[in-house]
């Protein structure tokens, strides 16, 4: 039996703009079981973000647009229900809280309006009782006086109070799933903490799942059971988090583990990933990582290398791990 609660599969999502087409998620696969956490992690402009926007179905229309692949929530392709449907499920099944809490809170309505919002559509609730269920939320949240600050505007309160309303927001519908992206990246390292260990306390109460986008793969290591490493719009490598951080297999997660900020050891940057993300309107032929890998051969710079489940128990996608051929000279040989 599918414990899964999402199944992404094969999910493609470009951007047709003046300067070409932009192929932001090119055949994406993951899954998220009930009450688990998947972390997403890569450099910027690897698709993350287009990633999260996609299960949403929430890709601006144009110039972005789904144009394959399926997202199952409980074996229902989300990318074939209506509009209205869709609106359902967004802030009743799946909620989404962002990097910048202001981008999410509406300037000109209370928090607490704000948080009644969501009980009062989905759930038929009364103003009052949806009050109730807001003072209680904030409470949740580790809101001080919850009962005065369900009056305040977002601009009334500081920025990890913000990022807090917004996890109010989100969670005030029980969702199935989390979406985060960023959640913390504009805090400081204790809110940054406290808001995390928030997220986590409150996906063990509640069973939710959670997708976990961020650039910090210590915050990955911390909350999730598994890891999508995302590099220019594709899966490079996807397993349990403390497999692929302890014995990263392909060559880009272990340049990105190499390039992590060792804080403890005092020391800043151990190496830096030597050039940049393609243009994803413009990828390289062969593996996309090819121009910067340490360990490119022949065969990376003319053909992709297809996800393949690697002996290490793990999906990677490098011609390292591909039981195919492995030189140029093989493939010729037929
Ligand atoms: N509205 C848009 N129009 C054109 N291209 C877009 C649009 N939105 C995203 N893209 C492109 O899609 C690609 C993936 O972007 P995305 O925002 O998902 O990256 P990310 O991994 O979230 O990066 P970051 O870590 O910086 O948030 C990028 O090349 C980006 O330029
Ligand atoms: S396929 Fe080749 S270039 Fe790509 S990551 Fe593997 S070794 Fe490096
Ligand atoms: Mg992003």
């Amino acid at each position: 039996m599918n414990t899964n609660l999402l199944d992404v599969k094969n999910l493609c999502t470009y951007f047709y703009t003046d300067e070409g087409v932009v192929y932001a998620l090119d055949g994406v696969s993951f899954s998220v079981k009930k009450g688990e956490t998947l972390g997403i992690v890569g450099e910027s402009g690897s698709g993350k973000s287009v990633a999260a926007l996609s299960v949403m179905r929430l890709v601006q229309t144009p110039p972005g647009k789904i144009v394959s692949g399926e997202v199952l929530m409980n074996g229902e392709n989300l990318l074939k229900l209506s509009g209205k449907e869709m609106r359902a499920v967004r802030g009743g099944k799946i909620a989404m809280i962002f990097q910048e809490p202001m981008t999410a809170l509406n300037p000109v309505y209370t928090i607490g309006s704000q948080i009644m919002e969501s009980p009062r559509i989905h759930r038929g609730l009364s103003r009052r009782q949806a009050r109730r269920v807001a003072i209680e939320m904030l409470e949740k949240v580790g809101i001080p006086l919850p009962e005065k600050r369900v009056d305040d505007y977002p601009h009334q309160l500081s920025g990890g109070m913000r990022q807090r309303a917004m996890i109010a927001i989100a969670l005030c519908c029980n969702p199935e799933l989390l979406i985060c992206d960023e959640p913390t990246t504009a805090l400081d390292v204790t809110i940054q903490a406290q808001i995390l260990e928030l997220i986590n306390d409150l996906k063990k109460e509640m069973n939710t799942s959670v997708l976990m986008i961020t650039h910090d793969l210590g915050v990955v290591a911390q909350v999730s059971e598994n890891v999508l490493v995302m590099y220019a719009s594709k899966v490079m490598e996807y397993g349990g988090v403390k497999e692929v951080f302890t014995d990263p297999c392909h060559p880009y997660t272990k340049a990105l583990l190499e390039s992590m900020p060792a804080v403890e050891s005092g020391r800043e940057r151990l190496h830096v990933i030597e050039g940049m993300v393609p243009s994803l309107s413009n990828r390289p032929e062969g593996c996309l990582f090819h121009p910067r890998c340490e360990r490119r051969m022949e065969i990376c710079k003319t053909l992709r290398p297809e996800l393949i489940m690697a002996p290490a128990g793990r999906w990677v996608r490098c011609w390292l791990y591909a039981s195919g051929p492995r030189t140029l000279g093989s493939i010729e040989r037929g």
